[in-house]
């Protein structure tokens, strides 16, 4: 499998941009996702480049504290449903950057402390919450009288930003906003009676094909798709799969038609958060010259997960929301066998579905010392697992990106993984007998085919112990710091400003 060159880019800014990013969620302050981490990271790398970049997100009730933020003392009117809404707005800053952060504060609407679903469903009102969420932000924008060159969406929950642009809005000074909409995941589109059209206070007549409609509903996903001036999405190779039947989730036409406005960029990841080098959450700390602090985190990680403690076993590592997406029912198919025929161990962290959540937690009392199991959300078990496990397992059927691989890779701990996604992009296979690659993958969607790569991926550790150190210092030598990406997504911004306005950036 050869990985994808990352497009040339020709960056020849001229003057800082003006972005609003509108997120359902940005770490540190919510997180259900890479989403998050993607939200939280890009408008740093940016604003060190010097641009002006601000961000705006619901104040659920579990967004956390970073530092001290202040109440706007205009209360935000949002012109949604039959008579205006009003927000409470505070500002706050993306941790030691001057980026702002816009908190928006609606009881109605963000008084609860799930982002898209209580436990194991979806709010009712998702779609009302949302819509609220674009008319907020863009009635931010003029309460600020502060005009943005570009805003950028990020899934299906900012939809319908760019209709706004497009309809009610683009005669106002706001029309000439570029927009640019992220796809993350295509698989949740946020599907909407019409009458959100006029909760929104958005014309009826879009409400049609090839607009917002989408069989007989208001598809959020595919508005945003249909209305924004650019596309991204977070690898090239999903941004293909997307255009095909088998990987469109029924919007695959919308992205072929849009194909020329459409470009993947693969996630950076945060580099100061992930670095085995200074994690504050390890107990000690290695790089690629010396990997003997790994070998102490390994211990840690069998002891914090009730493993046996022995230095000499092969670690897999898991990470991940439980969902069908990452295609843990395929491990849950062969972990038996793969405990009783390999002499390794699970570390396996993660929460979603139930009934998965039940087979690990049984599976790591039947395999007691060699399967471990965490169910729930911890960062910081999230590092240990990382630092202390040989490989990291990801058997997704779909992965857009994919952040936690890159971690992996940066903690020299190497990836099995399905070839999907940006898993293709950003990990190269191994090739027997040379010292090419940096993880072990694999193409057939089948606990078989996981089962045979694990076994392959353990055979390499046993038996091959230079090729595996070779394979891990490979690695820890890629570059997923955000600075190219950041670069790409400028070219993107530029390009979009120009469609929209009819002028380059000067
Ligand atoms: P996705 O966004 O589809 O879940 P990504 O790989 O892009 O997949 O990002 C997942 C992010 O969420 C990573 O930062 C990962 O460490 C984190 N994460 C997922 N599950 C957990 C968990 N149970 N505890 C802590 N962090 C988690
Ligand atoms: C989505 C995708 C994941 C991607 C993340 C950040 O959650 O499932 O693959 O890394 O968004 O873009």
């Amino acid at each position: 499998m050869q990985r994808q060159p990352f497009a040339d880019f020709q960056n020849t800014a001229v003057r800082p941009l003006r972005i609003l990013f509108v997120t359902p969620e940005v770490e540190p302050f919510v997180k259900v996702g890479g989403l998050a981490d993607m939200t939280g990271a890009l408008p740093k790398e940016l604003a060190a480049l010097g641009h002006d970049v601000r961000i705006v997100c619901p104040a659920y009730s579990s967004v956390k504290d970073h530092g001290p933020r202040t109440a706007r003392h205009e209360p935000l009117g949002v012109d949604v449903g039959p008579q205006t809404h009003w927000a409470r707005t505070w500002e706050t800053f993306l941790p030691d950057t001057g980026v702002a952060v816009y908190l928006l504060e609606h009881d109605g609407f963000f008084g609860r402390a799930e982002v898209y679903a209580g436990p194991w469903g979806s709010h009712g009102d998702n779609d009302l919450r949302y819509a609220f969420l674009c008319r907020a932000a863009l009635a931010l924008c003029q309460q600020l009288n502060w005009i943005p060159d570009v805003v950028h969406g990020h899934d299906w929950t900012t939809g319908l930003l760019p209709v706004y642009l497009n309809t009610t809005l683009q005669h106002t000074p706001l029309g000439r906003i570029a927009s640019i909409f992220t796809v993350h995941n295509l698989e949740h589109q946020g599907y909407a009676d019409r009458r959100v059209l006029d909760f929104a206070r958005l014309p009826l007549a879009e409400f049609r094909n090839d607009s917002v409609e989408s069989y007989g509903a208001v598809n959020m996903m595919k508005a945003g798709l249909y209305h924004s001036t650019k596309l991204t999405t977070v690898s090239p190779t999903y941004a293909q799969e997307i255009q095909t039947p088998a990987g469109g989730w029924g919007l695959d036409s919308v992205l072929r038609h849009r194909a020329r406005d459409l470009v993947g960029i693969v996630n950076g990841i945060d580099t100061d958060a992930w670095n085995p080098a200074v994690d504050r959450f390890l107990p000690a700390h290695y790089g690629a010259s010396n990997l003997a602090g790994k070998a102490h985190c390994k211990a840690a990680l069998q002891h914090r997960l009730n493993l046996t403690v022995d230095s000499h076993v092969a670690v897999f590592g898991v990470v991940a929301r439980f969902v069908s997406q990452k295609g843990l029912d395929l491990l849950a198919d062969v972990l038996p066998d793969i405990v009783q025929q390999m002499h390794v161990q699970f570390a396996i962290l993660g929460a979603g579905e139930p009934v998965l959540e039940q087979f690990f937690r049984s599976a790591a009392s039947q395999y007691a010392g060699r399967v471990g199991v965490h169910v729930g959300y911890d960062n910081e078990l999230a590092h240990l697992i990382q630092a202390g496990s040989d490989c990291f397992v990801m058997p997704s059927r779909a992965e857009p990106c994919g952040l936690t691989q890159m971690y992996a890779m940066r903690y020299g701990t190497l990836p099995v993984a399905r070839a999907t996604g940006g898993l293709i992009d950003t990990i190269a296979q191994y090739i027997g007998g040379t010292t090419q690659g940096d993880g072990f993958l694999f193409t057939q969607a089948t606990g078989r085919a996981l089962h045979d790569t694990v076994g392959w991926a353990t055979a390499t550790y046993y038996d091959k112990p230079r090729d595996f150190a070779r394979l891990q210092r490979n690695a820890m030598a890629q570059d997923f710091s955000w600075k190219r990406s950041a670069a790409q997504y400028i070219d993107v911004y530029h390009s979009a400003i120009e469609q929209r306005t009819g002028a380059p950036v000067h």
